[in-house]
This record gives C-alpha cells, sequence and structure tokens, in this order.
C-alpha cells in the first residue's frame, strides 16, 4: 500500500501549537479508510492537538478531546467519509486490551495515542509518527503559573514514517 502520507514521510518543524492543529488538517485530508496512525510523543507533545486537526480535515463530527475516561471514542464523518477511531492507549496494557474494543480499523481511520508496541496488532502496516519536544527545553521549571492546560508555544518536531510488521500476537 503506497499514498496516503507518503509524500509527509519525514521530519517536520512545526512551530507552534496552531500550526500542529493546522498539520493534522492537512494530513486528515490525505487518509483514507484503513489507514492506522501510531502518535508517540511525551505529555503534551501535541498528540491530541494534531490528533483535533486531522478529525477537521476528515470532516469528522468533534469534538476531539483527550479521552480521559473513554480508551477510544468514534468520530462520525459529516461529509460521507470514514469515521475517525481515536483512542487513547496510555492506560492500555497490550493488543488483546486493544483487540476487546473490536475497532473497525478496515472502514475507519485509527488514530491511537501511545500505541507504539500495542496498536501494530490492528494492521500489517501503519503510519509511525513520533512527536518530539526540542531538547534542552525547560522541562524543570515549575515556577509558572501552575495552569498547566496552555503551554506556551515552543516547536515540535514531527516524524512521519511508513511502518509494517508481523501480526504475532501470541
Ligand atoms: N508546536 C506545538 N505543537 C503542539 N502543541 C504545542 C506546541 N507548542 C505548544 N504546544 C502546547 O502543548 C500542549 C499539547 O497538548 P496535547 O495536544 O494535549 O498533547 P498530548 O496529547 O501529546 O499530551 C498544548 O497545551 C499546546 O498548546
Ligand atoms: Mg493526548
Amino acid at each position: 500500500m503506497t499514498g496516503g502520507l507518503a509524500a509527509l514521510a519525514g521530519t517536520h518543524v512545526i512551530e507552534t501549537s496552531e500550526d500542529m492543529h493546522a498539520f493534522g488538517v492537512r494530513v486528515g485530508g490525505m487518509l483514507r479508510a484503513g489507514d492506522l496512525l501510531v502518535l508517540t510523543g511525551p505529555l503534551g507533545a501535541g498528540k491530541t492537538t494534531f490528533t483535533r486537526g486531522i478529525g477537521e480535515g476528515l470532516g469528522v463530527r468533534g469534538p476531539v478531546q483527550s479521552p480521559t475516561f473513554v480508551i477510544a471514542r468514534t468520530h462520525p464523518s459529516l461529509v460521507d467519509g470514514p469515521p475517525l477511531v481515536h483512542v487513547d492507549a496510555y492506560r492500555l496494557g497490550s493488543g488483546l486490551e486493544l483487540d476487546d474494543l473490536d475497532i473497525d480499523a478496515d472502514r475507519s481511520v485509527v488514530v491511537v495515542e501511545w500505541g507504539r508496541g500495542i496498536a501494530e496488532s490492528l494492521r500489517e502496516q501503519w503510519w509511525d509518527i513520533e512527536i518530539e519536544r526540542p531538547t534542552g527545553a525547560a522541562d524543570g521549571d515549575t515556577g509558572d503559573t501552575g495552569d498547566a492546560s496552555e503551554e506556551r508555544d515552543e516547536p515540535r518536531r514531527v516524524t512521519i514514517s511508513r511502518a509494517s510488521g508481523p501480526v504475532s500476537i501470541p
């Protein structure tokens, strides 16, 4: 399988949260049913911001949020396209638990946050998307307002690569 995000393979520097959303919109416009995106990156990297853009690009019903209480949320299409299944695998222990969610990966676009090593059981091929915060960022600086909901804009590195592997759930 080619196409899809192939044109975006490689590393992109995304300067702001708004740019991350816009990048997601662009990516969302390139996705089709059956596509699986596995997002990796620390808390606050921008995984959900990116996914929110994807939802907009796909034309699905929002809001795309951090699935704090729900592990997987399905956003139906508003434009007769595939739904977006947004999974937060943070609390999932194994691919077997993901299988329990009965995701219709053939007919959906599936985006899994924290999914590396887990979501691969859904498809034989997927897009690996790593979001990195710049090295040397003032992570330990807690002398801030204490409001962690909106973080100051700083660049992220987003690396998109095609990945494939054997489906080997024992
Ligand atoms: N370049 C950037 N790209 C994405 N988010 C950014 C960027 N700069 C700052 N931010 C902030 O980082 C936070 C990312 O949060 P979120 O998308 O929920 O991350 P995650 O889902 O990876 O935990 C938001 O508060 C956002 O405003
Ligand atoms: Mg998130």
